[in-house]
């Protein structure tokens, strides 16, 4: 048996991943699989709350997850990755909870009213959408980890959690949820092309699945520092765009001649794109083999081996929990 503590975490399955997931999540599950006993989820029921009334795509984008998680250096041999939708305890788990979470904690949520303002566009008054922080609750308290890693966003949905925990006992008498702490993890360092927050819909992103002669003429395009109009202009590295990408993956010996050469103008940012994009390459070949690697039925197989391990453990939460409640017929 292992003696690692456990830590669990999901995301969503709806679509390709880019280099601000990396930095922003990834790269913090990377250095977290080498420590604890981690469990990494397709989060594919939660796609189904936005997605239900056209959720042909999300069957790809599971698939298409892993494979961006492999690529990115998760190891299946190392954390057990799997997908919510296969452990059907979830489903029970949440009818049950949903029993035990005031209409209030619900409606109260930060993220719903957001989401809700959003996606105008989708017809989100639904039951489902409304209790998606049971479900994320129910992810969670089922595998009993000692802290969830998450963005400042999902902290709403972690402090409910630990309510819908608190109060089960409580009207249970029992301590069999321990509540989960969170661990939250660093900002996004990594701006989208155009300096605005990396993300899909805005159409600034590079994935890490994106082939190098795609990601060219992007970087060619890429805002630098306003300022600086002519190459003789001195530029400032602390407000051009491209800076960040560099103190991510260029070689950290050469940043002080990137930030002398800019600020003295001594080198344009025509020179600063071509080093970025020799960075980018270095950094992106290893990602793409191991996605050339992870075939279908690769996935297949991280996916059986990562759902049978959460199955066992959810099936024994289960007993539990119908024992707790005098459910155990
Ligand atoms: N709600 C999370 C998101 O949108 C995804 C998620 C679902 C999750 N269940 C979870 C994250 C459990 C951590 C733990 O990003």
């Amino acid at each position: 048996m292992s003696e690692k503590q456990r830590i669990l975490s999901g995301m969503r399955p709806t679509g390709p991943l880019h280099l601000g997931h990396y930095f922003g999540v990834i790269a913090n599950w990377l250095k977290l699989q080498e420590e604890y006993d981690c469990y990494f989820f397709v989060a594919d029921w939660h796609a189904l709350t936005s997605e239900y009334a056209d959720p042909t795509r999300i069957k790809g984008f599971v698939p298409g997850l892993v494979k961006d998680w492999v690529a990115a250096g998760l190891d299946p041999e190392k954390c057990s990755i799997f997908q919510q939708s296969q452990i059907k305890e979830h489903a029970e788990l949440n009818l049950i909870l949903s029993m035990y979470t005031p209409l209030g904690w619900l409606e109260r949520c930060p993220t719903y009213k957001d989401q809700k303002e959003q996606l105008a566009q989708k017809d989100l008054n639904t039951h489902g959408f409304l209790g998606y922080p049971v479900l994320m609750s129910v992810d969670i308290l089922m595998y009993k980890p000692l802290a969830v890693p998450v963005g400042k966003d999902q902290l709403p949905h972690l402090e409910l959690t630990r309510e819908i925990a608190r109060r089960f006992n409580h009207l249970n008498n029992t301590d069999l949820f321990p509540e989960p702490a969170d661990m939250l993890t660093e900002e996004p360092v990594l701006p989208g092309l155009d300096g605005r927050k990396m993300s899909k819909s805005y159409g600034n992103s590079i994935m890490l699945s994106e082939p190098l002669d795609e990601i060219m003429p992007k970087v060619r395009g890429m805002k630098t520092d306003e300022n600086r109009l002519r190459k003789s202009d001195p530029g400032d590295p602390d407000v051009c765009n491209l800076f960040p990408y560099h103190r991510l993956m260029t070689d950290p010996e050469r940043l002080p001649e990137i930030i002398k050469g800019c600020k003295d103008a001594s080198w344009g940012c025509v020179d600063c794109k071509k080093l970025l994009m020799e960075s980018l390459e270095r950094f992106l070949t290893p990602l793409h083999e191991r996605r050339a690697a992870c075939t279908d039925e690769r996935v297949r197989e991280i996916l059986e081996a990562g759902n049978a391990k959460a199955r066992s453990y959810a099936v024994k939460t289960m007993e539990e929990v119908r024992k707790v409640i005098n459910f155990d017929f």
